[in-house]
């Protein structure tokens, strides 16, 4: 009896779930673990939105809603792109999901054929490869490194693009790298894709509000206006509102794809449960404060990361500017030996040393396709990364050349 689909072979399961889900596993037994594996902020969510969940539910917003999002919360978001982002939109021009993860699913779903390439810059966000397969696509991962500051060039995206092409995926500030691309670097990829009018454009903006050293967002929407009829903007309330158990994101783009999105969307899960629409109504409209504070708190953490990770020998990282993640380069590491006998051949072995041997969970590099590296969040108190670092530092100080027995 054979209970998966052949379309699932190649999939495989979130890495950086299957990260925490390994450090909480080792922690159950006893072990003292930090767990850095998985990225969320350590907030809570702010209780005035809270507190519009469950009055919607008292009053009875308990019913299905248009699978594209209440006609409120519609509006709200095509407010926020006007307002944050300088797009011109209404509410027609917006869709609400399950989280980013499931408009870009819909997006994938809807425009898929069987052996369309999508062009993820590496290091991406681990769902993105994973996703594209499960949908029959084929994905292509330009190796974008520290030299580019983890940033597509044109060059290569040039060399990327082929009669396949369905998608270019832009993440910024990406996970794992918190790289940002400037309006400039964005119109001169805005002119390869110019001339290449059949490949669509998913920028994912999640982390848009978590940018360090005073830099200004732009959204790919706003650097490359000509280029809107083709472009998905996908955003969410999950990293900037503190709210990733809610389940909410929502995209802008043109009327023929998210019509195609709403279909897969009433045929899948019908819409999004309607309190937590009334709650991310709420985290829209309502104060925003809880950005700048949560900004200058993680703001606070890299700083404190990038000090630590970079007195300890061996380990690199440039400042991330945005999101809250490190990603923490390790060749100097590779060839080594643990004191419990780990030969640290790739970064995968470098995680699985951190986990055993200094009580840190981390991801490997191999997760988003840039090795050698390791992703912590800094999602986190100060005193937790504090002590992350030490361990780290002194698991670090106790390898020993492979050649020394
Ligand atoms: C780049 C990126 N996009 C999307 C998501 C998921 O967003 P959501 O929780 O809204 O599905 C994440 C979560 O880690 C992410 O890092």
């Amino acid at each position: 009896m054979t209970y998966v689909a052949t379309r699932l072979a190649a999939v495989k399961p979130s890495a950086s779930m299957a990260a925490s889900m390994a450090a909480k596993a080792l922690r159950a037994t006893g072990v003292d673990v930090i767990d850095l594996g998985l990225g969320e902020p350590d907030f809570p969510t702010p209780a005035h939105i809270a507190d519009a969940a469950h009055s919607a539910a008292r009053r009875g917003d308990t019913l299905y809603t248009p699978a594209a999002g209440t006609a409120a919360l519609r509006a709200a978001v095509a407010d926020k792109f006007r307002r944050e982002n300088g797009l011109d939109c209404g509410p027609d021009d917006v869709v609400v999901a399950n989280g980013a993860k499931q408009i870009i699913f819909n997006a994938l779903m809807a425009t898929l054929n069987a052996g369309d390439e999508a062009i993820l810059p590496a290091p991406y966000f681990v769902s993105y490869p994973e996703m594209v397969k499960l949908l029959g696509g084929v994905p292509v991962m330009p190796v974008c490194g520290a030299d580019t500051g983890f940033r597509l060039t044109p060059a290569q995206l040039a060399a990327s693009i082929t009669p396949r092409t369905k998608w270019l995926f832009l993440n910024m500030p990406g996970n794992p790298s918190g790289a940002v691309y400037s309006r400039a670097e964005l119109q001169a990829l805005g002119a390869v894709l110019d001339r290449h009018p059949h490949v669509l454009i998913l920028s994912d903006e999640i982390y848009e509000h978590i940018l360090f050293d005073g830099r200004s967002f732009t959204s790919f929407g706003a650097a490359c206006p000509q280029l809107r009829d083709r472009a998905l903007i996908v955003n969410g309330v999950a990293k900037a509102y503190a709210m990733t158990g809610w389940r909410i994101g929502y995209a802008m783009g043109p009327a023929p794809l998210l019509k195609a999105m709403n279909t897969v969307q009433s045929q899948s899960v019908t819409s999004v449960a309607a309190p937590m629409q009334a709650a991310a109504l709420a985290a829209l409209t309502g104060p925003q404060d809880c950005i700048a504070s949560f900004r200058a708190a993680f703001e606070r953490r890299r700083d404190l990361v990038v000090a630590g990770i970079n007195a300890i020998p061996g380990l690199t990282l440039s400042p991330p500017e945005g999101a809250f993640y490190a990603y923490i380069g390790c060749a100097a590491l590779i060839g080594k030996r643990s004191p419990q006998g780990r030969h640290l051949t790739d970064d995968t072995a470098i995680a699985d040393f951190l986990l055993h041997e200094a009580g840190v969970g981390t991801v490997p590099g191999a997760a988003y396709g840039l090795s050698p590296f390791f992703r912590i969040s800094t999602a986190t108190s100060d005193a937790i990364l504090t002590d992350a670092i030490a361990r780290i530092a002194r698991a670090v100080a106790s390898l020993q050349p492979e050649d020394r027995k």
